[in-house]
């Protein structure tokens, strides 16, 4: 998918241009700063979501971002039981019929693919909030306006991707986001069972942007700037032998805190589990409540950005 100044459909995170993410971030900023200047701004608008896999943050921070700005929203979010695809129907076919009923579709579907195979079809934007393992492009956004404002900056940022990263959509997403910025270091710390997968670390070769493997987390704390935790993922696993084997084997706890920069960031997609305890939930540094809140300003300034 070509690199966009405009946006039709949000399908995968390589679509942004640094320009389109700060107009974004700047427009985010900005909400967030006067939210009564963009009452109404959707107005007689409609936003459907389809949600076939469950869903907390996405679902409900793009549901009030329509909201508060005016426009009105539908949808189903266990679509896999309370939508036609119980009775057969095909991803594409709904994606028709609801195109012609709602402005803008906001999808999350199990099957790596799922969003682009909705865009092909759509005759309004669709947005991807989780293709299975794939990508979860607006997560990205959000966690990448995070980092710029608890930093300051993104550029010349030591981030670690930490757990899951065989199966993290979100750390996918991320990750091609920061290949945009300069002097960006990245480190993948997995077992071997969810290894970062090898399409992404050849993008980041192709786009000189160095990066390390290790399973040793407490070695990397002290180093980065960014700790991105993320939770093992059940649900994606065939096998629960390897799950039970990899389930909790990174925990970011008071002595893990206690390796990190003074200054660094502790940040999470959520829902968590076991890999953050809640007593470090007060440090300054844990931001991952932060991060989830800021989803509505990134949410709602990439609403308007698309039905403007
Ligand atoms: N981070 C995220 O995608 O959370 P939900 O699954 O609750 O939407």
């Amino acid at each position: 998918m070509a690199v966009a100044s405009r946006l039709s459909h949000v399908v995968e995170s390589q679509q942004f241009s640094r320009a389109l993410l700060e107009e974004l971030f700047t427009r985010a900023d900005e909400i967030k700063r006067e939210p009564h200047r963009f009452i109404g701004r959707l107005a007689g608008q409609v936003m459907a979501a389809l949600f076939y896999e469950p869903s907390t943050r996405t679902r409900l921070s793009f549901e009030a971002a329509m909201l508060r700005l005016g426009g009105q929203t539908m949808g189903t979010d266990n679509a896999r039981e309370f939508s036609s695809a119980a009775k057969g129907e095909t991803l594409e076919d709904t994606i028709r019929i609801v195109s012609g009923y709602a402005d803008v579709i906001v999808l999350r579907h199990k099957e790596e693919g799922a969003a682009r195979r909705a865009a092909a079809v759509s005759t309004v934007p669709v947005i991807n909030a989780g293709d299975g393992p794939g990508q979860h492009p607006t997560q990205a956004l959000l966690d990448l306006y995070t980092v710029r404002a608890e930093l300051g900056k993104v550029d010349g940022v030591r981030v670690a991707m930490v757990g899951d990263l065989a199966n993290g959509r979100t750390v996918r997403s991320l990750t091609y986001l920061l290949s945009k910025f300069k002097d960006v270091k990245v480190w993948f710390v997995a077992p071997p069972e969810v290894a970062m997968r090898e399409d992404l670390k050849a993008h980041l070769d192709e786009h000189h942007v160095p990066w390390l493997e290790t399973e040793d987390l407490a070695g990397v704390l002290p180093e980065v700037d960014v700790v991105y935790m993320t939770r093992i993922q059940k649900e994606r696993f065939t096998d629960l032998e390897t799950y039970d084997k990899v389930r909790g084997v990174y925990r970011i706890d008071k002595d893990a805190l206690a390796r990190m920069r003074k200054y660094a960031v502790l940040m999470h997609p959520l829902p968590r589990v076991d890999e953050i305890t809640p007593d470090v939930d007060d440090d300054p540094r844990a931001a991952y409540f932060r991060q989830a809140r800021n989803g509505l300003q990134v949410r709602m300034a990439l609403l308007e950005k698309l039905l403007t």
